[in-house]
C-alpha cells in the first residue's frame, strides 16, 4: 500500500502526521514516531495540568483563561454546547496548533513547540470525523497508522487494539463498507495502538444513532475499567453523566469543574418531593410544623416540593407530621437534580451566534 508522507503543520510550525491521498481522510491524528505510549509515564504527576490557557484567532476567541487538572486513570468530560472550544482546546493540548497565551504540562512534559514530538509520542487523539481510508481494509488503515507512529511489532498491537474494540471479525473489510458506528470503533482501535498515556476524544459518539453510540459508550467504559486516561468532549449531558469521572462545563471560559454529583449538591438546594394521594388540607400550616422545612412549592395538586436544611433530618421529621396529620402519603423522595439543570444553569448563552 502506499504511504502518504509526514507534512508539517504550518500554523504553529509542530509537526503532525498529515495525510491526502485518494479517499483519504483530511484530518488525521498527531503521533510521534515511536510508540512509547503509557508504560513509561510518571503516574505520581497529573495526566494532565492546564494554567490560564487561552486560544485567540485573529479577533475571535476559542477558549479563554481555561485552569484544570487531569489525573492519569480518570475519564474527564468537557461538556459544552456548539462553538464553546471544546475541539480547539483537544488541538492545542494535541499539538496541533499553539496557544495564544498560558500554560500546560501533557503526560508529565510542558507544552511547547521543542516538545510536540515527544507529547506527540504519549498521547492519541481521535477526532471528530475517524479519519480512515476507505479503500482499505481495517487491517490495512492500522497497519499504515501503526508504520506512522513507528510501531516495532505492530501485528500483535493490531489484533489488541481490534479486539478491544470488538471488531476481530472483521479486520480484512473494506473501512468504505462499513456503518459509521463501524468506523467509529475503528478509529478507536487506532487511538488504542500505542498504548498512550493519555487518549483524546473529540465527541466520539457525534452522529451515531442510539445503538451505536452505546456500544462506544461501553468501550469507554471497558477502557475506564483498564484504567486508560481519557480526556473527551462532548454536547451530549448523558454522556458526560455516565462516561465520565468529573466534567468541565465550558463556554469559552470554563464555568465548573466537578463530579457531576458534587455539581449537582454545590449549585442547588437539596429538596425533597412529597406526594400524597389526596392533596393536603392545609400545607402550609403543616410544613411550618416541620423546622427543617425552609420552603414549599406545589404545582400539582397532591405533589409538594420542599426546600431543606438537611435531607437526613427532614425526612423522617416530615414523615411523621404527615403520618399524623392522617395524610394518606404515596411517597417521600429526594429532589435530585440532574447534569442538565447544571448545565443549563452554567451555559445561558450561545456563544456560536454570539461570536459571529
Ligand atoms: N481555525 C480556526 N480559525 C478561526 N476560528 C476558529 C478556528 N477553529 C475554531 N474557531 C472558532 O473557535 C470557536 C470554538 O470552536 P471549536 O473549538 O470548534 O468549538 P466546539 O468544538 O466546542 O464546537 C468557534 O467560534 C470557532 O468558529
Ligand atoms: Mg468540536
Amino acid at each position: 500500500m502506499t504511504v502518504p508522507h509526514q507534512q508539517a503543520d504550518a500554523e504553529a510550525g509542530y509537526l503532525h502526521a498529515g495525510a491526502r491521498h485518494g479517499s483519504s481522510p483530511n484530518e488525521v491524528d498527531a503521533r510521534g514516531s515511536t510508540g512509547a505510549g503509557a508504560r513509561d509515564a510518571t503516574k505520581a504527576e497529573p495526566a494532565l495540568v492546564v494554567t490560564q490557557l487561552t486560544k485567540r484567532f485573529g479577533e475571535r476567541i476559542a477558549f479563554s483563561q481555561v485552569s484544570f487538572k487531569v489525573d492519569y486513570g480518570e475519564v474527564f468530560g468537557f461538556l459544552g454546547p456548539n462553538g464553546a472550544g471544546k475541539t480547539t482546546i483537544v488541538r492545542t493540548l494535541g499539538t496541533l496548533i499553539e496557544p495564544t497565551s498560558g500554560s500546560a504540562t501533557v503526560a508529565g512534559i510542558p507544552l511547547s513547540p521543542e516538545n510536540g514530538v515527544a507529547i506527540r509520542q504519549r498521547i492519541s487523539i481521535m477526532p471528530e470525523s475517524p479519519g480512515l481510508y476507505l479503500r482499505l481494509t481495517v487491517t490495512e488503515n492500522l497497519e499504515y497508522f501503526a508504520g506512522l507512529y513507528g510501531l516495532h511489532h505492530p501485528d500483535a498491537r493490531i489484533k489488541e487494539a481490534l479486539h478491544a474494540v470488538h471488531l476481530g471479525d472483521r479486520a480484512d473489510d473494506l473501512c468504505g463498507g462499513l456503518s459509521k458506528g463501524l468506523r467509529q470503533r475503528v478509529g478507536l482501535a487506532r487511538t488504542l495502538l500505542s498504548d498512550p498515556a493519555i487518549m483524546f476524544l473529540d465527541e466520539p459518539t457525534s452522529g451515531l444513532d442510539p445503538v451505536a453510540a452505546l456500544e462506544v459508550h461501553n468501550l469507554l467504559i471497558a477502557l475506564r475499567e483498564r484504567g486508560v486516561t481519557i480526556f473527551l468532549t462532548t454536547h451530549r449531558l448523558e454522556e458526560a453523566e455516565k462516561l465520565c469521572d468529573r466534567v468541565a462545563i465550558l463556554n469559552t471560559t470554563l464555568r465548573t469543574v466537578g463530579r457531576p454529583t458534587d455539581l449537582r449538591a454545590q449549585l442547588f438546594a437539596k429538596g425533597l418531593v412529597v406526594k400524597t394521594l389526596a392533596p393536603l388540607g392545609d400545607p402550609a400550616a403543616l410544613f411550618a410544623t416541620v423546622p427543617s422545612v425552609d420552603s414549599w412549592t406545589s404545582e400539582v395538586p397532591g405533589s409538594y416540593e420542599l426546600s431543606v436544611s438537611d435531607v437526613t433530618q427532614a425526612a423522617p421529621e416530615l414523615t411523621r407530621c404527615l403520618v399524623a396529620a392522617g395524610a394518606d402519603v404515596l411517597s417521600i423522595s429526594e429532589l435530585q437534580h440532574s447534569l442538565e439543570d447544571v448545565y443549563l444553569e452554567l451555559i445561558d448563552e450561545d456563544v456560536e451566534a454570539a461570536a459571529r
